[in-house]
């Protein structure tokens, strides 16, 4: 049977342009995207959406109102729809066990428990939310279980890979779509329904078919591999600082080698995001459930490089600015976790501007798209006291503003439009002598010196 109605409970970051895209690409079938949050819902029903990616608007638009829905109403979006997609948070679990590493599965056990109590007849039940390996047997446990209708389902896995600030190229054009479905002939003609749905824009040699299990643990898997890598070169950066040796030319020339690749290998202040550390996590966790201690401990350790990547940064400030930063004037630039997002979650901007601000500096932040608000509340939840905040950081509207009488200057996210920065302007807005911490390697070096800057850039010592 052809899906002609879908629903999609979770408008946030993955839900709202995954839907976007397949209303898009799929006019006659209806997308209706449904989440409890009033705020988040008006959002993407108005001009400025609740997401910011590049190409997202044009996407939104061309479906809005004719095939594509966002609503509060989440029990009428699942009655009435064939197929539908999990797409809530499932985000560390903060107590009891497993707390700091397990998922925290409770807004998929909720949306579960409710498609149960609202469906009848057949529909096809979607994993979209990154979920340990085998939480698509408690999903059918508790619609066996809760159904008062005798709805019957299937249960797929269809993890999303696309990345943040590139959304709308990955949805466009995925390396992959990964499809787990049960082995039999219910599962494989639930596979199916959905692999066609991706097949109207997607070859079909990109679109995989697997066991449940092996899709659910594929993409903990992908996230892993690529923070590791990340981790992997920004261990090597601080060798390369020790050493004199310059850790682009390095990731370089080990790049040219085919087994190894170009990609990911740019040494940073640390990976950030929603995804790589809660993933990373829960891998570990579920090792360490299924008895593989060895096996665990070796992933923690990507976690642990990157919490001490960012706290040796922060040192490097302070030690620095001769062992001091108390009331010293310090220009944020950027504090998205990546370029081309408003997404703060988990961004290594965040702990840094924590310790700086524990150490009494104060802050005058910059982020293109990242609002005022979010930044104060992000310092809140990461544990400095309101007074703090309110007394020592300053939010600007612009770059120039924040460095103005700075002692130093710290990029935190490679904005483009930090490539482009007037270094004259800065060096004579800035407190002399001026320091600049580039955690992004957004700035040229060599520029900055010749601007007569103190640089330290990761991975090329100061
Ligand atoms: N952000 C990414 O780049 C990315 C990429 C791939 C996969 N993922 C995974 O996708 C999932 C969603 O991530 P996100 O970044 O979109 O999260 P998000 O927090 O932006 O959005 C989740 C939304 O789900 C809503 N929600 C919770 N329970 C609900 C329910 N019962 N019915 C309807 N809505 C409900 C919340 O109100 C929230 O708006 C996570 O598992 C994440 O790991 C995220």
């Amino acid at each position: 049977m052809p899906i002609k109605s879908i629903c999609c409970l979770g408008a946030g970051y993955v839900g709202g342009p995954t839907m976007a895209m397949i209303a898009s690409k799929c006019p006659d079938i209806q997308v209706t995207v449904a989440d409890m949050n009033e705020q988040r819902i008006a959002a993407w029903n108005s001009d400025t959406l609740p997401v910011y990616e590049p190409g997202l608007d044009a996407v939104v638009a061309s479906a809005l109102g004719r095939n594509l829905h966002f609503t509060t109403d989440i029990r009428n979006a699942i009655a009435g729809a064939d197929l539908i997609f999990v797409s809530v948070g499932t985000p560390t679990k903060s107590f009891g066990i497993g707390a700091g590493r397990a998922a925290d599965l409770r807004y998929i056990e909720s949306a579960a428990r409710l498609i149960a109590e609202v469906s009848e007849g057949h529909k096809i039940i979607v994993e979209k939310s990154t979920i340990p390996v085998k939480t698509a047997t408690a999903i059918k446990s508790i619609l066996a279980a809760n159904s008062p209708h005798g709805a019957t389902f299937q249960v797929l896995s269809n993890p999303e890979f696309l990345a943040e600030g590139t959304a709308v190229e990955d949805l466009e054009s995925p390396d992959r779509i990964l499809i787990g479905g049960e082995t039999t002939r219910e599962g494989n003609a639930a596979v199916e329904a959905l692999a066609s749905v991706y097949a109207r824009w997607i070859p079909r040699e990109r679109i995989l078919t697997t066991n449940l299990w092996s899709s659910e643990l594929s993409k903990l898997v992908a996230n892993a591999f690529l923070a590791q890598r990340i981790s992997s070169i920004n261990s090597i950066s601080a060798l390369c600082e020790a050493t004199g040796a310059d850790v682009d030319e390095v990731a370089r020339a080990i790049g040219m080698d085919s087994r190894i690749g170009p990609k990911f290998l740019k040494a940073s202040v640390g990976f950030g995001g929603s995804c790589f550390q809660k993933d990373l996590l829960n891998l570990v966790y579920l090792c360490e459930s299924f008895n593989l201690p060895h096996v665990s401990e070796y992933w923690r350790q990507v976690v642990h490089l990157n919490d001490w990547q960012k706290s040796r940064f922060v040192e490097k400030i302070v030690r620095s600015l001769y062992n001091t930063v108390s009331n010293k004037r310090i220009a944020i630039l950027g504090f998205a976790f990546k370029k081309d997002t408003n997404d703060t979650r988990e961004s290594p901007a965040i702990l840094v501007c924590r310790d700086l601000l524990l150490e009494h500096a104060h802050l005058a932040i910059y982020d293109p798209k990242v609002s005022e608000e979010t930044i104060r509340q992000d310092l809140l939840s990461a544990g400095v006291s309101p007074d703090l905040i309110a007394s020592n950081v300053e939010i600007c509207s612009d770059p120039y503003s924040a460095v103005t009488h700075a002692h130093a200057l710290a990029t935190l996210t490679e904005w483009a439009e930090f490539r482009t920065l007037d270094l004259s302007r800065i060096y004579d807005l800035m407190l002399k002598p001026a320091f600049v911490f580039d955690g992004r390697a957004v700035l040229s070096l060599d520029a900055l010196k010749a601007h007569g800057f103190e640089v330290f850039v990761i991975g090329k010592g100061l």
